[in-house]
């Protein structure tokens, strides 16, 4: 079984990286690979239809790559964050740039796919976007419309840029906007993902349930 993992994270050994790299790991996979994409070139698909007839995207940059390792893997997991409520834009580009791999044979279908997606504002929040549910179905969109199988996944509430920032007099500070006029960076604190063991046990679930499904379905 070969497994890979991409981050749409920019920020170095991310919320986004280590949950990823996680979910791999907890595969036990004979071969993983991960992918930061910040690490990479990957425009956006131009929508010139080149790829119908040869599969192959005509922009040269690394997203070429980045597509035949998805080919070449049984299992994609996909990490991004949430700009703005939505799937940050180097996850967005490199699920476009998978497009080559849709045309007449389906090259993805059947393939396991499972994502992980961060957010600052805590799910069920009222009145606040839902920016992780909205990040998880735009990965799950990709999946289903790829003919893929979705194995799961997973909101990690991560720490808004606000807590490394420290600006008390921020007009937007998005601490207040997400917890209440009063709220500090001490009050919110730096969440980090090895202090949530309930957190770890599900992305590790995750990876079992990967590998559990992958050797399934090749009975
Ligand atoms: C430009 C930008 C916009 C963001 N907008 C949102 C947002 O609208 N909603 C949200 O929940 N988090 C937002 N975030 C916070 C990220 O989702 C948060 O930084 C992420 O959970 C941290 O993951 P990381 O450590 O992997 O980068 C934004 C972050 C950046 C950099």
């Amino acid at each position: 079984m070969k497994v890979i993992g991409v981050s749409g994270s920019p920020i170095k050994n991310s919320t986004t990286d280590r949950a990823v790299q996680m979910v791999l790991a907890a595969t036990e996979a004979h071969k993983t690979e991960f992918f930061k994409l910040s690490d990479y070139t990957v425009s956006p698909c131009n929508g010139c239809l080149e790829c119908i007839t040869t599969n192959r995207c005509v922009i040269e940059d690394d997203g070429v790559m980045l597509a035949e390792k998805a080919f070449k893997a049984d299992v994609l997991v996909i990490g991004g964050y949430t700009s703005y409520s939505s799937l940050d834009s180097r996850t967005k580009a490199f699920i476009e740039r998978l497009y080559p791999l849709q045309h007449r044979y389906g090259l993805m279908a059947g393939k396991l796919g499972a994502a992980v997606v961060t957010c600052a504002i805590p799910p069920d929040q009222a009145g606040l976007p839902s920016a992780c549910a909205n990040g998880l179905q735009a990965i799950r969109d990709y999946i289903q419309l790829a003919g893929m199988e979705w194995v799961g996944g997973i909101p990690i509430v991560g720490n808004m840029p606000c807590v490394h920032c420290g600006e008390v007099q921020c007009q937007q500070s998005g601490l207040k906007m997400v917890y209440d006029s009063d709220a500090t960076l001490a009050s919110v604190g730096v969440r980090s993902l090895e202090d949530d063991p309930d957190k770890i046990a599900v992305l590790e679930k995750l990876g079992a349930d990967i590998t559990a499904r992958y050797y399934s379905n090749w009975r």
